[in-house]
């Protein structure tokens, strides 16, 4: 992607899944990633994988639910690499989600945690990184929402809520920050296909699922990676403040 090469980028949340390809993704684009998450091993497999391949990568521990860990994060790529470019904020609770039954329901432990890592932790990544940003000029966020943060559905009321608050956080950054240079836009993915959702679900499941899209097969990290680099590097130069569909023609507008 025409625009990556050399700049310094932080994927929030990047140990698996969606965050650990786009990790991979930006790496190959010439960019240098911190690569941010919770889980240690995975943070540091990634970043490995990336530098096994020739780019340059460095793995941080960090809890995008602690306001200091986030901070730690974010300086952590001024002394590794010098500032920050662009961000991409992707950590969720996925154990939460599993739990997220209906709003009667609900253990509340289960909702404030969702709250806590999906959308005070994505608010936490914003406020440190955007004076990070504007100390360099300008930069570019992607956060990871989802199509849940618009379908409406029985069940996963704080994964939904979160989301569609995230929504809100990429528009309000990019109203508030664009006249200084940062973009902030949000990828709304439907159905990915990680290793973890693929062994969890059953082939039934996955048929009923695919049948949802206007696609002839599921979704990949990969395709959540291309876009998130598109987004933080100079060919989304005229893209703010939106909320991109990722999602093989599941949601239509
Ligand atoms: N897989 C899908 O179908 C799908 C669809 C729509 C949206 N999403 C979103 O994509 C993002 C990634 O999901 P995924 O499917 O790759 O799952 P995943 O579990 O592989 O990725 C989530 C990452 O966030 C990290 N994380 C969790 N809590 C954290 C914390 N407190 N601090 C720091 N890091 C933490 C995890 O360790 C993990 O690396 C999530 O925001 C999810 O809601 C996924």
């Amino acid at each position: 992607m025409h625009g990556l090469k050399d700049r310094i980028v932080l994927v929030a949340g990047a140990a698996t899944g969606l965050g650990a390809a786009s990790a991979r993704r930006l790496a190959g684009d010439g960019a240098r990633v911190v690569v941010g998450d919770l889980n240690r091993e995975g943070a540091e497999e990634t970043a490995a994988g990336i530098r096994a391949e020739g780019g340059e990568a460095v793995a941080v521990e960090f809890d995008i639910s602690d306001d200091a860990s986030v901070e730690r994060l974010v300086s952590a790529a001024a002394q590794t690499y010098g500032g920050l470019d662009a961000v991409h904020v992707n950590a969720g609770d996925m154990d939460s989600v599993r739990r997220d039954s209906d709003v009667v329901d609900i253990d509340l432990a289960v909702w404030d945690r969702t709250v806590a890592v999906n959308l005070r932790g994505h608010m936490l990544v914003s406020r440190h990184a955007v004076p990070a940003l504007l100390a360099r000029g300008g930069g570019a966020i992607v956060y990871t929402s989802s199509i849940a943060s618009f379908t409406g559905e029985p069940k996963r009321p704080a994964y939904a809520v979160t989301k569609a608050g995230i929504n809100a956080l990429a528009r309000h950054v990019a109203s508030r920050w664009g006249k200084e240079g940062i973009r902030a836009n949000a990828v709304t993915p439907g159905l990915i296909l990680t290793r973890e959702i693929e062994e969890g679900a059953s082939p039934e499941m996955l048929k009923a699922m695919l049948t949802r899209t206007r696609s002839t097969r599921h979704g990949r990290a990969e395709d959540i990676a291309g876009m998130v680099s598109y987004l933080l590097s100079d060919e989304g130069a005229w893209i703010n403040g939106q909320v991109v569909n990722v999602d093989g023609g599941t949601f239509l507008r």
